[in-house]
């Protein structure tokens, strides 16, 4: 089956997550940085969330010089309809008056959400509308929210902890046409602490993987449902280390099978 691109992305792809790695209080070298070693090494499309701290207003101001090369990816965040359209607005602001993909965050108060973005694409403010969850007890939810047809992609957590996506969101995805941004590829860290041996790792190589986080991001995005994968970093060399997963070969069951072994 065909992957499913969205909002211009050529898919699969490595992008950028801006979770507790961008919240600092002012724009530094570092952040600038990551984001231009993201853009040169073709990591386009980026998260944020005003959920983030400093994180979305950091990243408008260090993609704004290369604002056409990136696809920008952020969300709404309350439960509280006027805050809702206080928070667009400043996104809007943030990214330099448009967004190409604007998601409800954690489903909160999704119908109006939902209503909320679409009058917003109807200005030509955005361009498509999605919705997130991270939680696995919430993914019943959001199997609703993906049938209503109002949804055009969705951001939900997939690394070898993590695997609950599998069963339901991403056949579903793959049957409605619905693109996959994959987040948590590292569990927030969790499994990258610690990394396998080269040795163990050598299986790999013919697919371009040399290290233990670029095994990782090959796995998620050797899920065929999968369109792309945003691992956060505060370190640009990381950043490169990272998008230089985001070409195929993908690994089939055999190797991702040695990456759940790995992961324990
Ligand atoms: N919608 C939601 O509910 C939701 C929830 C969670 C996340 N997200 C999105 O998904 C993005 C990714 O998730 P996440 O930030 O939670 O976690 P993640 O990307 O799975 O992991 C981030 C951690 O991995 C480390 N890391 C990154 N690249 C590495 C490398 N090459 N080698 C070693 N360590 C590396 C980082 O540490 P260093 O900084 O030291 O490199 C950081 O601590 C978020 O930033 C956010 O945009 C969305």
């Amino acid at each position: 089956m065909e992957r499913r691109p969205f909002a211009g992305l050529t898919v699969p792809a490595i992008g950028m997550g801006t979770s507790q790695t961008f919240d600092v209080p002012a724009v530094d070298d570092v952040r600038q940085a990551i984001t231009d070693t993201a853009l040169d090494a073709g990591a386009v499309f980026v998260d944020s969330s005003p959920m983030y701290g400093h994180a979305e207003r950091i990243l408008g101001a260090t993609i704004a010089p290369r604002r056409q090369e990136a696809i920008v990816a952020t969300k709404v965040w309350t439960f509280d309809d006027e805050e809702a359209e206080r928070q667009i607005d400043a996104s809007l602001e943030y990214f330099g008056g448009h967004v190409e993909v604007f998601q409800v965050h954690n489903l909160r108060s999704w119908k109006t959400r939902l209503d909320q973005l679409e009058a917003r694409r109807d200005l030509g403010q955005l361009d498509i509308v999605a919705a997130t969850h991270w939680q696995a007890s919430e993914f019943g939810e959001l199997e609703t929210v993906m049938r209503t047809g109002r949804v055009a992609a969705i951001q939900v957590p997939y690394n070898p902890h993590e695997r609950d996506v599998e069963r339901r969101i991403f056949p579903l995805a793959q049957e409605l046409g619905i693109g996959v941004i994959l987040m948590r590829p590292f569990a927030a860290g969790g499994l990258v602490r610690r990394a396998p041996s080269a040795q163990a790792l050598a299986p790999l190589e013919p697919f371009g993987v040399t290290t233990w986080p670029q095994a990782l991001l090959k796995y998620g995005l050797s899920h065929p449902a999968t369109a792309v994968s945003i691992p956060a970093t505060t370190r640009p060399e990381r950043m490169a280390e990272n998008a230089a997963a985001g070409d195929g070969p993908w690994f089939g069951p055999p190797e991702k099978a040695l990456v759940e072994r790995l992961a324990g």
